[in-house]
């Protein structure tokens, strides 16, 4: 097959016309920041997950941040999978916490419940759960052996049915990369009323938003310019640019993953059985099978020669030097390093499926 000239993308978004004129709404409404457009796209948010509170944030990060913020833990030690983005663990220390990073199950690659078992410490009050490429954790075995707050990171997950329910609050994301992608963005969702308002009020230094002000002073018309503030807060809202979008990508989101869907069979299907599958995913926040170990670099090295971008999800967080720890992780260690990630998102075509599994399956007919 000929080579490409583009390089293939391993993951990205896709947008258009309705995007455009959402956004051309919000420029010339005159109300840019946070609004009407955020608070629609909270009520649809949680609707559709089942929680009855969503406080749309200006990433995942900033949600997990001010949940840990709001909940006002001092001197904890947060517990971690080893396989996630750097976020999950760097936050706790954002915030003078310990990370304690455990190993995860081979076959989901989401944190071990086990683990979690054996390494907890006394002071161990949160524990951060990750939905491993929309693949959820095992939220019934973390509930037997741990007591404290489980916050699941759905960062993966927009939208399995059921996601952000098993866990105590959820913290989602739209940035550009994610499956319902905003730019950046992402959302708190949870049952927990005092959570909940302690999270919304953080996220503006503790003032209430200038949209309701504007909405009238109890009952009078004008600007109700003032306000009380009796807590720290932040600038972690979300604004009305970023929920038009989201507001949209919400819209096309049963399309958007039935075509992800769609790419994860046909990987199933066509590729070379050399090729272990990953374990079925709703969203497909990526396609992430393992290859024998020493295949995984070399077949990284040949598709980037055939213009295909792929990637790894995740080098474990006990590799990076503020996290490291003083333990052996046997799963992590003999996973990871078969981890590959092929092309999975919303701009390929057919035809870039076709191209992606006649070169990996090139490259193994090649061994033999
Ligand atoms: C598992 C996981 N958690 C959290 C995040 C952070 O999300 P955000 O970029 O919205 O802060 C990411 C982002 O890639 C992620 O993959």
């Amino acid at each position: 097959m000929k080579i490409r000239e583009k390089m293939l993308p391993v993951l990205g978004p896709q947008g258009g016309e309705e995007e455009i004129q959402a956004l051309r709404e919000v420029i010339e409404s005159g109300w840019w920041g946070k609004g009407p457009k955020v608070a629609e796209f909270e009520e649809k948010f949680a609707q559709m997950v089942g929680h009855k509170y969503a406080i749309a944030v200006t990433s995942a990060s900033h949600g997990q941040d001010l949940i840990m913020k709001a909940l006002g833990f001092k001197d904890i030690d947060v517990i971690n999978p080893a396989i996630s983005f750097i976020a999950t663990a760097m936050i706790p220390l954002w915030n003078g916490f310990t990370t304690n990073i455990v190993d995860v199950k081979a076959d989901t690659l989401c944190i071990d419940p086990g683990d979690v078992d054996r390494y907890k410490k006394p002071n161990s009050e949160l524990l951060i759960a990750v939905n491993e490429a929309g693949v959820p954790a095992d939220y019934d075995a973390l509930r037997k052996v741990f007591g404290g707050f489980i916050l699941e990171d759905t960062a993966h997950s927009c939208y399995t049915p059921g996601a952000g329910l098993g866990g105590d609050a959820a913290v989602w994301s739209f940035q550009a990369v994610k499956t319902m992608p905003g730019g950046d963005g992402g959302m708190i969702t949870t049952d927990d009323k005092q959570l909940a308002d302690r999270c919304r009020e953080m996220t503006w230094f503790g003032v209430s938003s200038t949209w309701s002000r504007s909405q009238g002073r109890s009952g009078k018309p004008g600007y109700a310019w003032d306000y009380e503030v009796d807590l720290v807060g932040y600038k972690y809202y979300m604004i009305d640019i970023i929920a038009a979008i989201c507001l949209e990508q919400m819209k096309k989101l049963p399309e958007h993953l039935k075509f992800r869907r769609h790419i994860q069979k046909r990987y199933n299907d066509e590729l070379n059985p050399m090729i272990e599958r990953p374990p079925h995913s709703e969203t497909v926040q990526y396609y992430a099978p393992r290859v024998p170990a020493p295949h995984r670099d070399r077949l990284i090295d040949y598709l980037a020669d055939k213009k295909i971008h792929t990637s790894v999800h995740f080098k474990p967080l006990y590799k990076y030097t503020p996290l490291k720890q003083n333990r052996e992780y046997p799963v992590c260690e003999t996973e990871w390093v078969r981890l590959i990630s092929l092309p999975c998102h919303n701009r390929m075509k057919e035809d870039d499926i076709d191209y992606v599994i006649y070169w990996v399956n090139k490259y193994f007919e090649d061994q033999i």
